[in-house]
């Protein structure tokens, strides 16, 4: 590559030569034949904008609130375990860089640092804390104790994993966490982690979870929970019901089901089902300005990032990833101005074309 990488595929593209097959195949890889995790990325083009012309747009803003914090943009990062696995930032890296484009960080339960040193590790900012419940509850307990206590404003719990998907990649390189990534929530559960398997770090988690377990950890919760992990409209209007704050309609990255919409498909009937009951989230396949637009427009408060991001903090560590954000947000304030829309409000969804979903 002669110039700056100038998208998101760029970043990617380039992480490949920087990671070890393992680490790259647990990263980028999904379930089964990965047919979701394809599809996640392709699905978001099913879904052709519709501009409207002779809108004033000198003054395009991509800026909106979820859950009524400000943010610069509708995109948010995306709970991704293992960040130090890709580059020594790790998490305080990725955590500086939402902060610096001014939107929401989510830390994953199986991170490389604990809630506490992410944010001793950057500057103040809104960041939510996302949530596996461990057969260990204890381990849980703490960490959400944690989390509440330095700052973190909202958790997500993730309801989409009580085991892994089967990840090929991950069995054909016999991938297992490297020698000196820790993983401080593993660690507490079941004390050493080198080698360990994301089976079996899954292994931890408990089973037995019910919509009557949610309603008591929404009850019990410090802080407002948005429920992650949902594809049917009717678990989306349940969770609602049972006090989420928020729905992100996600399929994991396409790394648990393989064979599940994308969740570009997936998000319509939840925005119709949760009917204005909760902010709707979605992520999936987030790869251009033109996807965000295209989410908005269908209903969602606003998007996640995952292997965006990733692939950011992998090149460049803290300025990657802030560079990976900051590019989406130009293509999204490029692609209201030419859609017509002054502000994410104006992306509603005659702003899609009819053969859109
Ligand atoms: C994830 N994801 C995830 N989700 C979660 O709730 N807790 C976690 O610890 C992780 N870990 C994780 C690791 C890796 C390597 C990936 C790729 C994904 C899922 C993540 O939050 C998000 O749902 C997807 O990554 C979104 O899809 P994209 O943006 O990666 O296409
Ligand atoms: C994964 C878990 C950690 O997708 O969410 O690997």
């Amino acid at each position: 590559m002669t110039s700056d990488p100038c998208c998101l595929a760029d970043y990617e593209a380039l992480a490949v030569d920087l990671l070890e097959p393992g680490p790259h195949g647990y990263f980028a890889g999904g379930a089964g034949d990965e047919r979701t995790l394809r599809a996640n990325v392709t699905a978001w083009g099913d879904h052709q904008l519709l501009p409207r012309v002779l809108v004033d747009v000198s003054g395009v803003s991509t800026a909106t609130t979820v859950l009524g914090t400000d943010v610069a943009m509708p995109v948010l990062v995306a709970p991704v375990a293992l960040q130090k696995m890709a580059h020594p930032d790790g998490e305080a890296g990725m955590a500086r860089a939402a902060a610096a484009a001014g939107t929401i960080m989510t830390l994953s339960t199986i991170a490389t640092s604990t809630p506490s040193e992410v944010a001793a590790g950057a500057p103040p900012a809104p960041r939510w804390f996302q949530v596996y419940v461990l057969a260990d509850r204890g381990v849980t307990r703490a960490l959400v104790d944690e989390a509440e206590a330095c700052g973190y404003e909202a958790l997500v719990l993730t309801v989409d994993a009580p085991r892994a998907g089967r990840r090929e990649r991950d069995l054909r390189s016999g991938f297992g966490v490297p020698p000196g990534i820790d993983m401080p929530a593993v660690t507490a559960a079941v004390g050493e982690t080198a080698g360990i398997t994301p089976a079996g770090f899954f292994s931890l988690m408990d089973t037995t979870l019910t919509w009557d377990d949610f309603e008591a950890f929404v009850a019990e919760s410090p802080l407002p929970v948005l429920i992650k992990g949902i594809h049917h409209p009717d678990d989306a209007r349940r969770a609602v019901e049972r006090g989420a704050a928020g729905v992100v309609v996600s399929n994991h990255g396409g790394r648990q089901l393989d064979n599940v919409p994308a969740t570009a498909s997936l998000l319509g009937p939840v925005v119709d089902a949760v009917d204005g009951g909760a902010e709707i989230l979605v992520d999936g396949g987030i790869r251009r300005g033109t996807d965000v637009c295209a989410a908005l427009a269908l209903g969602a408060r606003a998007v996640l990032v995952g292997r965006p991001a990733l692939w950011g903090l992998t090149v460049g560590g803290e300025a990657g990833a802030l560079r990976v954000l900051q590019l989406l947000q130009a293509e999204i304030e490029l692609a209201m101005t030419l859609l017509g829309c002054a502000t994410v409000a104006d992306l509603t969804r005659d702003r899609l074309a009819a053969t859109g979903h």
